[in-house]
């Protein structure tokens, strides 16, 4: 078994070997271009050793924002034919081919750490990437915005792509016309390990429509019957609006109206909660049904900045039963599966982002979540995600993210800088 030492080495060149040129990637093969909010995690643990870098990797990402401040979750630099869907099917209007969906805006919070490790030198660079970060944030409150709380309209775009939470709304999609297409993610990795055909041929069906309708934010709220107000975004987004506000007011730029779409996040990070399941749940926008999922977003509440007795009841349980991790789905459920993506692996960079909230809340679950986080990447390595019963790694392997994560928090105990 590798030591902790040599865990770090191995961490800092997997981000070396996955760096393209101003921007990593998640994974080779599986994951060929720039992920968003990969990109923004890797920027964390890139700052463990190089900040310039850092700022690089997120200043990238925004090289391919929208006229209309949306930032793509994948920015197609260099074509890769092993890839599916590519550009053509995505049809994005962007300054370099994209795709046409967002991802969890964590960029802002992620620049938010790398800027407290050497305020100096990244005070001019957060000057200039402030205002995109507002104008990607400002689209979220324009176009997305359900009693507050923040909708998907593509699973994809939660970044938990075969969640439960998306099961209801996926099988009332009849993805006709879909056509032929080959995949090219079970030719990387195992089959059971990833979404099924079923999930596929949706996800393709919703790209074609967006496609259709030119990616048109107000005919796609017409049109679209993917609408879920989810608790991934709503979490993500309020916290990365606080992180703004606050770096905003110390660099002395203008932060008017901030506070006040803070007040309406957390309304609708409120909104969120079940009391049928006494948790945090993602909600179908289109009937106002709930989705009835204890997922690992639901524990993203305490970076929100939102304790919850309940809601800490729920991960105790969870931690108790799987012992690698929090897993991404209650392992209670009668959908839960170790293996299959998020309905229930645990995911490093998911740890992290939780791990982080509870920390800041001072709460005694904190350490334990890093510490298994901890112990499943020395165990197993820089696996996509872990089978949370038994730490088994699955999905692609020498993943950035999960490096950046041991770099930048998994590896260092609490409260070490
Ligand atoms: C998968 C994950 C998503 C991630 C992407 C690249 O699609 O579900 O969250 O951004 O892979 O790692």
């Amino acid at each position: 078994m590798l030591t902790q030492v040599s865990r770090s080495e191995e961490a800092r060149n997997i981000l070396l070997q996955n760096d393209r040129g101003g921007y990593t990637i998640p994974t080779a093969g599986l994951y060929p271009y720039q992920w968003n909010w990969d990109s923004a995690i890797t920027a964390m643990g890139f700052a463990e050793f190089d900040n310039v870098r850092a700022w690089q990797e997120l200043e990238t990402l925004f090289t391919g924002q929208w006229d209309d401040g949306m930032v793509p979750h994948i920015l197609f630099h260099k074509p890769d034919p092993g890839y599916f869907p590519g550009p053509d099917v995505w049809g994005g209007t962007g300054p370099i081919p994209s795709s046409s969906i967002t991802q969890p805006p964590v960029a802002a919070t992620m620049a938010r750490i790398i800027w407290e490790k050497d305020r100096g030198a990244g005070a001019d660079r957060f000057k200039v990437l402030l205002p995109k970060l507002r104008a990607w944030h400002t689209w979220f409150l324009s176009w997305r915005l359900d009693q507050g709380a923040v909708c998907v309209t593509h699973p994809w775009e939660a970044g938990r792509d075969n969640a439960p939470d998306w099961d209801a709304v996926m099988a009332r999609i009849d993805p006709v016309g879909v056509g032929e297409y080959q995949r090219r993610d079970t030719s990387h990795v195992d089959g059971s390990m990833r979404p099924t055909k079923y999930d596929y041929d949706r996800y393709i069906w919703l790209v074609q429509m967006g496609n259709r309708l030119k990616w048109d934010q107000a005919a796609l709220l017409e049109e679209n019957p993917f609408r879920i107000a989810d608790p991934t975004m709503t979490f993500l987004l309020l916290r990365a609006h606080r992180d703004l506000l606050r770096t905003g007011e110390e660099l002395g730029l203008d932060t008017s109206g901030m506070a006040e779409e803070i007040a309406l996040l957390e309304q609708g990070a409120a909104s969120l909660w079940n009391p049928n399941l006494n948790s945090y749940d993602s909600r179908d926008a289109k009937t106002g049904e709930w989705t009835g999922t204890i997922s690992n977003a639901s524990y993203l509440c305490w970076l929100a900045g939102l304790d919850s007795k309940e809601q800490a009841e729920h991960l105790e349980r969870s931690l108790q039963q799987v012992q690698f991790g929090v897993a991404s789905y209650d392992p209670n459920g009668e959908k839960f599966d170790s293996k299959r993506y998020w309905r229930g692996p645990t995911w490093a960079f998911m740890n992290f982002l939780i791990g982080l909230g509870l920390e800041e809340h001072k709460h005694s679950l904190a350490s334990h979540v890093r510490e298994v986080t901890r112990e499943v990447i020395r165990q197993h390595g820089f696996a996509e995600y872990f089978d949370p019963t038994d730490g088994s790694p699955a999905g692609g392997q020498s993943f950035t993210w999960t490096a950046a994560v041991w770099l930048g928090w998994a590896s260092k105990e609490q409260g070490a800088a």
